[in-house]
């Protein structure tokens, strides 16, 4: 049996994209083992589904390691430690260091909840991106799984799948939507690099 690829979360809230690429992992269909999820919040659900499911969880933040440069030296000793391959982003709201940017050039992915470059960026996170995509009346809007450069939602797409925005949608019902479509592609996208049906650059 070939070595598994080890996964690596970084999640600041509920955790609920992690939890469906542990799952994942944890019936077979993703062959890979999640080891770590490190969270700049130490409340986070994720940290304690992480646990739960026997991942090392850790709290890094400016509180726990002062400034910014050390932390991110302290977030990219940890993946190192952990022999992390890929770091999945599952509901990061912080920017990624350069060191982690460039220990894990292009092997660092995240998903955002619509079809970028439309309604990304900075502040468009959680509901926002939903009140944005209804605002602007959209008849369409999806899920975007990209790699991770120095600024939000900027990176390289992987994939984008469509979800479209009924009339009596609220940010809410579009939300959930679009969140069970997340937690799909995700696990596909890996799925995918994991094959070698997509490669990521080197
Ligand atoms: C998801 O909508 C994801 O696209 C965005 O943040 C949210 C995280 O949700 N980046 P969860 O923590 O995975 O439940």
């Amino acid at each position: 049996m070939p070595e598994l690829k080890r996964l690596g979360f970084l999640a600041s809230g509920r955790g609920s994209n992690m939890l469906a690429i542990i799952r994942a992992c944890e019936s077979g269909r993703l062959p890979a083992s999640p080891v770590l999820v490190i969270s700049n919040n130490p409340d986070a659900r994720a940290l304690q589904l992480g646990s739960e499911h026997g991942l090392e969880a850790l709290h890094m933040s400016r509180r726990t390691h002062g400034d910014a440069a050390s932390l991110d030296q302290a977030m990219t000793a940890a993946m190192q430690a952990h022999q992390v391959d890929l770091v999945i982003l599952a509901g990061y709201m912080k920017k990624i260091g350069p060191q982690l940017l460039s220990a894990y050039a292009h092997r660092i992915l995240n998903i955002h909840p619509s079809l970028l470059p439309r309604h990304g960026g900075r502040g468009m996170y959680g509901m926002h991106v939903h009140e944005a995509v209804i605002a602007a009346g959209e008849t369409e809007t999806g899920v975007t799984v990209h790699l991770v450069n120095a600024e939000y939602d900027s990176g390289d797409i992987l994939a984008r799948r469509t979800v479209s925005v009924e009339a009596d949608d609220d940010a809410e019902s579009l939300a959930a939507r679009v969140l069970e479509v997340e937690h799909r592609l995700y696990t596909e996208v890996l799925g995918k690099i994991l094959s070698g049906e997509i490669t990521l650059p080197e």
